[in-house]
């Protein structure tokens, strides 16, 4: 079946990122100029995919106002280039893709807020992507997973090495043994102890899911951190049906992080068309 659903999970307390994120979602965050939900949409529609669907909390309405607010490109005394940016700003969202929003009324976990979106993904398998998670990579990781999803047709979930220390932030993952870049998974921990994890590969904010998950889901009941856990329901999806991972290419950023985003913001700063060089001889200045 043809993917064309994407769920945004942008209700998180982003708690890490306070005092920033009290009012605001960390998702509406910018790395230099735009903000980390952008990245994200931008990254599905390349992908091929054309509904979104966001998961939106209590501070959801900036996020809604960021795709549907139109800038008035008809005051007087609007300069040509100024009316282009407005109108380019304007068609952020091309008129072939739809946004539909949908309420957590309670951060109870990653898993939760997926669950929110069943009724509007019905039988059809969907991408999810956490804005957070921002990856620089020449293709886009979801295109990069689409891909991979047209021969696999199963569950796939993207992953990255990490340092066996880290594995308390990751869900950490087992699987057989392959020489490529996707693996059967065979088990999946939340956040282990280093000694623990299967693995030193963790899972990164890109999933495609049959919608099987939701049953998964429906089932778990909370799991650590008094959350509902989606790690738990990629584990239980395992014993009936086929789980893939994929080893994606590209740099990743955890902009849910202090250090993570500052460090984002450099490198994408570096790479700035306009002022990228001005500010390699700031860093230059300040480090030597
Ligand atoms: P995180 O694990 O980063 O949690 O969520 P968080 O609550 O946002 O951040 P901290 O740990 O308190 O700083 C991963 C993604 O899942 C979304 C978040 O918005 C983020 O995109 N999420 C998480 C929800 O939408 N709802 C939830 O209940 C939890």
């Amino acid at each position: 079946m043809q993917l064309k659903k994407v769920v945004f999970p942008v209700a998180g307390h982003g708690s890490r990122f306070l005092p920033a994120t009290k009012a605001t979602p960390k998702e509406m965050l910018p790395i230099v100029d735009k903000p980390l939900i952008q990245y994200a949409v931008e990254e599905a529609i390349d992908a091929g995919l054309t509904e979104l669907i966001f998961v939106t909390g209590k501070t959801k309405r900036s996020i809604e106002e960021h795709f549907d607010a139109s800038l008035n490109i008809n005051v007087t005394n609007i300069t040509e280039s100024k009316k282009r940016l407005f109108d380019e700003m304007n068609h952020i969202i091309p008129d072939h893709v739809s946004c539909t929003y949908i309420n957590q009324e309670e951060p109870l976990g990653l898993g939760h807020a997926i669950l929110q979106a069943k009724p509007i993904i019905g039988d059809e398998p969907f991408a999810v992507v956490l804005a957070d998670d921002l990856i620089d990579s020449k293709k886009g990781v979801l295109k990069q997973m689409t891909e991979q999803y047209v021969d696999i047709n199963s569950s796939l979930i993207s992953v990255q090495k990490i340092q066996k220390k880290d594995s308390i932030h990751y869900g950490m993952i087992d699987t057989e043994t392959s020489n490529g870049s996707i693996r059967k998974l065979t088990g999946i921990v939340e956040k282990p102890n280093p000694d623990d994890s299967p693995s030193n590969f963790g899972v990164v904010g890109r999933y495609i899911f049959s919608n099987q998950i939701f049953s998964c889901l429906e089932t778990i009941g909370f799991g650590t951190g008094n959350e509902i856990q989606l790690t738990d329901a990629i584990k239980k999806m395992i014993a009936s049906q086929s789980v893939f991972a994929y080893e994606f290419e590209g740099t990743r950023y955890d902009c849910g992080d202090k250090l993570g985003y500052i460090k984002a913001n450099v490198e994408y700063a570096l790479k700035d068309k306009k002022f990228g060089n001005k500010f390699l001889s700031y860093l230059k200045q300040k480090i030597l």
